[in-house]
This record gives C-alpha cells, sequence and structure tokens, in this order.
C-alpha cells in the first residue's frame, strides 16, 4: 500500500482527487523521507524512477577513485555497470567543482532522481560516495530485478567532519570478517571513522615484528569470556596453549582491513594505549613497569627511558600499518599511586620539575605528542590528557561526560564528542531486567538521539568540535551477535546526531525509518536488538501516579544521601516512579542507613494500600533491605505496626533486580512510617523511588 504524506492544506475534495490520481500513477511502495542519516535537504516530487539491476551508469572520475566507485556499485544490490558513453546511461555522478555555488563542504553532494534520470553531483568522491548511500537507501529492488525510485532533489553534507565508531577488540577478539561487515553498515550509515581499541589489559591484538612475545603470549588467555578471565587470575598463555582463546591482527589482516574501509570512505585510526590498560605489556615485559614483577601493575613506568623506547617502537610499526594523520594515545584511568611509589618515577618528577603525578603523566603525553609530530602524525586522548596540562596539537576525546571536551575546547583544541551517558553502546539499551547482562547505564536509542555534540558553554567555537563518535567496549560483549545487538540500532541515532543539522531532526520520522532499518539489517545478516518490541521506560517514570501520599510533607528521620537524593525532600512523594537505573535523579540513595521517613498526610485518612519498591544491583552495592515496616499513627509519635516484609530477594543475585514491599488491608492514618533495614553484611545503598499510598 502506497502511504501518501500531504503537507499542505487543500479543499477535501480536490485532495481526494489527488491521492486517487497518486495512487493510480505510483508503482511502487516507497514512503517518502527514508533516508538515515536524514539530509540537509530532500523534497520528494511524487514520481516513479525505474530501472533495473545491473543497468549502466556515467562517471567522470578517474583512475583509483573511478575504479572503487565502479567495484563498489557492482556488487553492490544494483550491480551498476560502469559506461564511458555518458549519453547511454540514465544514472550519472559527477565531480563538478562547485555544487550551484553553494556545496563544498566534503562529502557534500546533491542528487536529483526525476522519472527519467539519477543525476548525482560532488566535489569530492566522498560526497559521491555517500549519494550512492543515499540512493542504495532509497532503491526498492523486487525479485524480478526492477528497481524504483521515488523521485526526488537532495542536497546534503555533513554536519562534522568527524563521525566515529569505536570498538574495543581486546576485551574480546571479532574477527576480520566481522570488522568489514560492521565498516559496510559503517559506509551504510556515512559514519567516516573507525576506532579501532586494538591494546588493553585483555589481550594485545595488533602484530608488532620487534615485540613478537606481545601476540604470542599477551593476545591469548585461558579463558573464554573476559569476566570469567576477571574473576580469576588475570593471566595470559601461550598461543600453543590447549586453552588458548583469543587472537590478533596480522599485518596483512590490518592492510586488508585498511583497505577495505578506505573504500568505503572510512579511516581506520588505530589506539595503543598508554601508560595504563597496559597489564598485557607488563606481563610480558615487566622491566617497562614500576615494580618490574609480572602481574603486579598495569601502568608503564615513566621513569625509565626504555618505556619510551618500547612505545616509540609500537608506534612507529603502527604507523607503517595505518596511513591515517590520527593515531590514539589512550590516556584513560591511569593509577597514579604506582608512580607515587616508584624511584624512577619519583627521580623524573624530580628531574623534570613536575610538581605531581598528574603532570608526570602529562610529561610521557606531552614526549609522545612530540614523537608524533615528528612523524607527521596528529595526536588523540581520552579526556584524561588534559590532567596536568594538555600537550599541544592534541585533540581530546570527551567520555566523562562533557566537561572534558568543554575545557579543551576552551583551551583551543578540537574535541570529538563521545559522553559516557549518550555514547557508550556497552549500556543498556531497554528495561535491563530483560537485556542480556551489561556493563551498566542505560542509554536508549532515543536518548543517543536526543545528544546534541555541540555544548551550549562553548556555542562560539564549535568549529572545535570535529565531530561525535559511538564506543563499544566489550568486557560484557563475549560474541559478535552480541556485539551487533548493542550497536544496532543505536549507531543509526549517532550517524543522525553527526550528520543531520539539529533544525531537520525529528524523533518520530527517525524512530519509523529505524524501525525498517532494523528489518533491513535483519534481511542483511546483523543481529539487532528487538526495536519493535522495546519495552521503553519503566511504568510511572514518565507519567506520574496520582496517589495519597502526593505532594505531602515527608520527615526524614534518616537523611538520603547528597550523592543520590532525586528531588530531594519531595522525591519519594512526587508522583513518579524511577526509571530503570538508580542514578536518573528519581530514585534516592540512603548510604550506610536504614531508610526511616514518615509521611504526614495533613489529616486522619483511611488508606488500604502502601507500597514502596526497591532496587538492586550488585557492581554498585546496591542492596535489598533486609526488611520493611510500615506503621501508621494519629498523632506522629505513637506509631502501631501493620506489617513488617522480609526481602525475597537473595544478596547473591548479581544483576538488577526490584522488588515491591507492599502491604493491603483497611485503616487509617495521618502519619505514614517506612522503615528498611539495610543489610549488615553488605556495605552499600538502598534506593527506592514512590510510596505510594491509596
Ligand atoms: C574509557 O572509557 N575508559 C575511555
Ligand atoms: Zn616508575
Amino acid at each position: 500500500m502506497v502511504k501518501h504524506k500531504v503537507y499542505c492544506c487543500l479543499p477535501k475534495l480536490f485532495l481526494c482527487f489527488c491521492v486517487s490520481l497518486l495512487f493510480i500513477g505510483c508503482k511502487s511502495n516507497i514512503e517518502p523521507n527514508t533516508i538515515i542519516p536524514f539530509p540537509q535537504s530532500v523534497s520528494y516530487t511524487g514520481k516513479t524512477f525505474e530501472t533495473k539491476v545491473g543497468s549502466q551508469f556515467y562517471t567522470n572520475l578517474s583512475g583509483k577513485e573511478k575504479d572503487d566507485l565502479s567495484e563498489y556499485l557492482k556488487a553492490s544490490p544494483l550491480a551498476l555497470q560502469s559506461t564511458d558513453a555518458a549519453s547511454s546511461a540514465r544514472i550519472s555522478f559527477d565531480i563538478v567543482s562547485t555544487i550551484g555555488d553553494t556545496l563544498t563542504v566534503d562529502g557534500g553532494y546533491s542528487m536529483s532522481i526525476s522519472n527519467k534520470n539519477i543525476k548525482v553531483e560532488a566535489t569530492s568522491s566522498a560526497g559521491i560516495f555517500y549519494a550512492v548511500q543515499s540512493l542504495l537507501q532509497l532503491a526498492n529492488i523486487q525479485d524480478n530485478g526492477l528497481v524504483t525510485f521515488p523521485t526526488v532533489d537532495v542536497v546534503d553534507y555533513p554536519r562534522f567532519e568527524y563521525r566515529g565508531m569505536h570498538l574495543d577488540v581486546s576485551r574480546h577478539f571479532y574477527s576480520k570478517e566481522f570488522i568489514k561487515k560492521q565498516l559496510d553498515a559503517m559506509a551504510r550509515y556515512k559514519l567516516n571513522y573507525f576506532h579501532w581499541h586494538l591494546t588493553d589489559g585483555a589481550g594485545w591484538r595488533l602484530q608488532i615484528d620487534r615485540y613478537p612475545e606481545l601476540t604470542q603470549k599477551g593476545a591469548f588467555r585461558p579463558y573464554k569470556t573476559w569476566k570469567e578471565w576477571w574473576k580469576a587470575d588475570r593471566h595470559y598463555c601461550d598461543e600453543n596453549d590447549e586453552n588458548a582463546e583469543g587472537g590478533y591482527y596480522t599485518k596483512d589482516d590490518v592492510k586488508e582491513i585498511v583497505e577495505y574501509a578506505r573504500q568505503r570512505h572510512i579511516t581506520v585510526i588505530p589506539e595503543i594505549e598508554m601508560p595504563a590498560h597496559s597489564e598485557e605489556v607488563t606481563a610480558i615485559y615487566p622491566e617497562l613497569s614500576c615494580t618490574g614483577i609480572p602481574y603486579t601493575t598495569a601502568e608503564f613506568c615513566i621513569g625509565k627511558e626504555a618505556t619510551f623506547e618500547f612505545l616509540q617502537n609500537v608506534l612507529l610499526e603502527t604507523i607503517d600499518m595505518f596511513p591515517t594523520e590520527y593515531i590514539h594515545i589512550g590516556g584513560d584511568e591511569a593509577n597514579k599511586n604506582t608512580w607515587k611509589a616508584c624511584k624512577a618515577c619519583q627521580k623524573r618528577m624530580k628531574d623534570e620539575g613536575l610538581k605531581d603525578v598528574d603532570e608526570l603523566q602529562s610529561y610521557l603525553i606531552h614526549r609522545m605528542q612530540e614523537f608524533l609530530q615528528s612523524q607527521n602524525k596528529k595526536m588523540i586522548g581520552w579526556d584524561e590528557i588534559l590532567e596536568g596540562g594538555l600537550a599541544p596539537n592534541s585533540i581530546v576525546m570527551s567520555w566523562r561526560g562533557e566537561e572534558g571536551g568543554i575545557k579543551a575546547v576552551q583551551q583551543g583544541h578540537e574535541v570529538i564528542m563521545t559522553p559516557g551517558g549518550y555514547c557508550y553502546f556497552d549500556s543498556y539499551q531497554d528495561a535491563p531486567i530483560n537485556e542480556p547482562e551489561a556493563i551498566g547505564g542505560y542509554t536508549t536509542l532515543a536518548k543517543v538521539y536526543s545528544y546534541n555534540p555541540v555544548p551550549e558553554e562553548v556555542k562560539d567555537k564549535a568549529h572545535l568540535i570535529k565531530g561525535v563518535q559511538a564506543n563499544l567496549w566489550t568486557e560484557y560483549i563475549p560474541t559478535p551477535e552480541h556485539a551487533e545487538y548493542m550497536l544496532y540500532p543505536r549507531i543509526l541515532a549517532l550517524s543522525e546526531i553527526a550528520w543531520t543539522n539539529p533544525s531537520n531532526k525529528s524523533w518520530d520520522r527517525f524512530h519509523e525509518k529505524a524501525l525498517k532499518e532494523v528489518d533491513w539489517l535483519q534481511a542483511n545478516g546483523y543481529n539487532t536488538f528487538d526495536l519493535k518490541n522495546e519495552v521503553g521506560a519503566r511504568e510511572g517514570s514518565e507519567t506520574p501516579i496520582d496517589h495519597l501520599a502526593r505532594g505531602k510533607k515527608v520527615i526524614y528521620n534518616s537523611a538520603y544521601s547528597s550523592q543520590y537524593p532525586a528531588g530531594g525532600d519531595s522525591a519519594l512523594v512526587d508522583g513518579y516512579c524511577g526509571d530503570w537505573m538508580y542514578n536518573d535523579n528519581r530514585w534516592q540513595g540512603f548510604v550506610k542507613k536504614y531508610v526511616d521517613v514518615v509521611i504526614d498526610l495533613g489529616e486522619v485518612t483511611p488508606i488500604k494500600s502502601i507500597k514502596t519498591e526497591f532496587m538492586q544491583l550488585a557492581g554498585p552495592w546496591l542492596w535489598m533491605p533486609t526488611e520493611v515496616v510500615y506503621s501508621v499513627s494519629m498523632d506522629g509519635e505513637n506509631f502501631t505496626e501493620l506489617t513488617k516484609i522480609e526481602t525475597q530477594t537473595s544478596p547473591e543475585y548479581e544483576l538488577l533486580a526490584f522488588e515491591t514491599y507492599q502491604w493491603e488491608g483497611e485503616s487509617e492514618a495521618r502519619y505514614i512510617s517506612v522503615y528498611a533495614k539495610r543489610n549488615e553484611e553488605k556495605t552499600g545503598w538502598l534506593f527506592l523511588d514512590e510510596i505510594i499510598v491509596r
């Protein structure tokens, strides 16, 4: 069935007439507005262009660029064939010096599909490639080889120059074929940087000829999953060991992947972690650590010159493999205490006049930046590289929120935004009680879509925000299917916030198209999250619940934590329940305390039910109360116990759990006391959201 969207007001009869004509004249079942990321300007003109799989196209590109395009189109579902006879091809892709005198942004293109031909113009081969992606998304290919497109005029260009996807291949190793498959999807959504997290404590994944043991030993462990390895001895093993799990990419693999990416206008940025997240290196080369003893520290010793020699040698081979102008040196999450206890590090600090360990880390980062610059490379690092002073010409990836990014922009540095709350796809994407175990956090498709990578604070320096990136850390993602499940469809939202101008964003349109795109992804072998059956927000977290205690006064006999106050004194009776995560500003947290609160209903009121819900999550030490006691009082001094409810949730249960503690009966009260005892054997938190009285 054809659906038509009518955007203007016309007299009803005339409208019916037009719609009938459209139904008769239209052979395709394509709906308008079906491109992700949504173009800057798109106008559908209501007709259809028809062609066949295997049709001819013409391009004025030449040499390698022409070969790349021809190969890509030939292998695409349209199977287009290149011809040199411009006049005989109804489909053309041409490089021009400017488009309508305006469109010169790299990657920009114009595409006009009439009922007679398809005409693409761009100022770069990247622009032509992105037009091809739009075309592929618009194509309706039938089993008999007939292809139809809606007629449309598109003028399009990216909002950000950097549109990235990151993949951690250390915590779990993924095959070369898997990487290529993800590069295919990146291309479809016009993403252009693949940030390859190749080294970390759980395994070194890059062949380095000078240090063969990095991969012979550091790429394997006698445990299949990161979790098993993490809970056990965190040791590595020889690649030939019977139980060896893991793997690495050879130089030939890297060459193949880099070339595959290049053909899709994707740049591969390697990340070599330093000075932390390097347990696999210090286990094999303990002389590079402060202790000199394997399996004792994740940090390189910054006092020893051997560290610099090693890192520079590794970087030289890395640079040889990756033609990109960018190298990522990590820089995150160092345990700087290691350096406080090290003689060599202390001597370095003294010799270089470094006042603290932040400056010591910054010393290493500065040296690495100088080294990379001497190799004509630009350095990227996680936002910790700001600590102790940011090296010149370095690019900051802001992951601990936006603060690092804002600070770096204010210092005149370029920034890539990857704030955890929006861009970390290792978090839950739907109700965590139904999802496979994730590291934590709760980032729905809608949340990713809501993100604007230019913070208000630096709006006037927006040109320094190079772009935005999604990160997939894989501690809890042991299989390639699971990795795809976490990426899709969230990467679609990332692509739209990276490409589309905010004024053109529409959640409803995006969501509708994303549902179809999920079907396409599944039909093409991707294991996606089941978007059409998304559970969504927890009941009561979006629309308030009306009940007798709502808006009434709460007397706190024990204080909530200032870290998790939710809405403060009114949080437990504001009508809103919490969503799926404790840090959503609706759940109120009590640390190392009982919950002891009294609600003043204002007058004696008949009551039939009291209900509270608590949350348990072992990771951040949230536990169920051992029991919850409800009591009532007329004067606020003499209380009568209504019930004492013991918990049903085992403290051994590690995943997210919710438990409702409910009393039902007949009573009267002006004051209601809620008293929840904490588990004395478990240091940590009690979290509750709403006390619902009926
Ligand atoms: C990071 O997530 N440690 C950059
Ligand atoms: Zn040291």
